[in-house]
């Protein structure tokens, strides 16, 4: 059975005409693109030793870095309307602050990403228990998620641009989770300044398999300290309501006429204060409207004062929007900037939260002999 079971949606007219933007940006940037280069500099060395290269890649406009350590995008750097370059997502200068405890900064997440319940599951009449990390809850892979681990590097000269593959095998029991499961990850910077992010796994025991990314950006740059200004556009009909320990409820209900309707452009401090969760903001699930599977436009940010434009595009049928509303200036990051609550937003392209719990969500089990896959394109553009 797929992985994208019985969800219909209808794909919205919102959708189709984003999709058509973002080829147009993708043409423009084609035009104008110079050749990409691929580097590699040293990041460092783990506590136990381990040596942690990041790797450079470059299309002559964008420059984005990833660490071997954590497969964590530290650094991306793009224009904006005036040409002028900044870092937009939120990390540490350097391997020591990533080495630290942080809320994933830039991080891959894995084996499940966001939340299983009680840490429970059961599959194939054994129930697994994982270790507790957010309340009463597993968060994000565990104690050592994918997060935490050092991936093996291979560079590679893709058509589409620069790439590196990075690659882990993590063994039968890991985290609790049942299976070797050996992940690689393509990061591919293209010439129409796109970031690829094509992640694959294959398992010898049936195990629940969630991986996304979980860069926080914030367009406005480096010195901007709030992303309330920004303007989001989810393309999601629907959402999975959750309760207080942030595990859905099972719902999956309509974002019509509720706060969570995103569907056009929508300033996101304004929109937060019609909130009443604590601490206050999104960190929701939405449901995309992507009944196939197919890569398919999921959020459009804006952010009015530099003029630069996000577009994900997933194959997932879900994304979590957080709006970093557990940052409360503890993080010191680059340049020492202590991260405030509304500093950054999240687009956390995956299968719905605690899926392996509801058997009524897209199938997250991974069996021996399948594949896993999942794609995400970040294009940034400016208007
Ligand atoms: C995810 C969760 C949030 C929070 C962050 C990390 O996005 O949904 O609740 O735990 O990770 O701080």
């Amino acid at each position: 059975m797929s992985r994208f079971t019985d969800l219909r949606g209808r794909a919205s007219v919102f959708a189709v005409g984003l999709l058509l933007s973002t080829a147009v940006v993708g043409l423009t940037g084609a035009m104008n693109a110079e050749a990409g280069t691929l580097s590699k500099v040293a990041f460092g060395k783990t506590p136990d030793g381990k040596t942690v290269d990041l790797y450079v890649l470059q299309n002559g406009r964008i420059t984005v870095k990833i660490s071997t350590y954590g497969a964590i995008i530290t650094s991306i750097e793009v224009p904006d309307r005036d040409g002028k370059l900044d870092d937009v997502v939120l990390g540490f200068d350097d391997l020591t602050g990533y080495l630290g405890k942080h809320p994933y900064f830039g991080a891959t997440v894995g084996r499940v990403a966001n939340r299983v319940a009680k840490g429970k599951f059961t599959l194939n009449g054994h129930e697994y228990t994982l270790a507790t990390n957010n309340g009463p809850n597993a968060l994000h892979g565990g104690l050592k998620g994918f997060d935490k681990v050092v991936w093996k590097a291979e560079e590679l000269e893709s058509g589409d641009g620069p790439s590196v593959r990075l690659s882990y095998t993590s063994p039968d029991g890991e985290e609790g989770y049942p299976g070797n499961l050996s992940v690689s990850i393509l990061f591919t910077v293209t010439a129409d300044d796109k970031l690829k992010i094509e992640y694959a796994a294959e398992t010898d025991k049936a195990t629940p398999v969630n991986l996304s990314n979980h860069s926080y950006f914030n367009l406005g740059g480096k010195n901007s300290d709030t992303i309330r200004d920004h303007e989001i556009t989810l393309n999601a009909d629907r959402y999975t309501p959750v309760d207080d320990t942030l595990i859905p409820t099972g719902e999956i209900a309509p974002v019509a006429d509720t706060p969570y309707d995103l569907r056009k452009p929508t300033v996101i401090g304004a929109r937060i204060d019609r909130l009443q969760n604590e601490p206050r903001g999104f960190d929701h699930n939405f449901v995309l409207n992507n009944p196939d599977g197919k890569l398919t436009l999921a959020a459009h940010v804006y952010d009015p004062k530099s003029g630069r434009v996000l577009e994900v595009s997933t194959t997932e049928p879900g994304v979590q929007f957080y709006t970093g509303n557990f940052l409360d200036g503890t993080d010191k990051g680059k340049g020492g900037v202590a991260y405030k609550q509304h500093q950054a937003i999240c687009l956390e392209t995956q299968h719905f939260p605690d899926s392996i719990n509801h058997p009524s969500f897209p199938n997250t089990v991974l069996e021996p002999g399948k594949k896993f896959s999942q794609t995400t394109v970040y294009t940034f553009s400016t208007r």
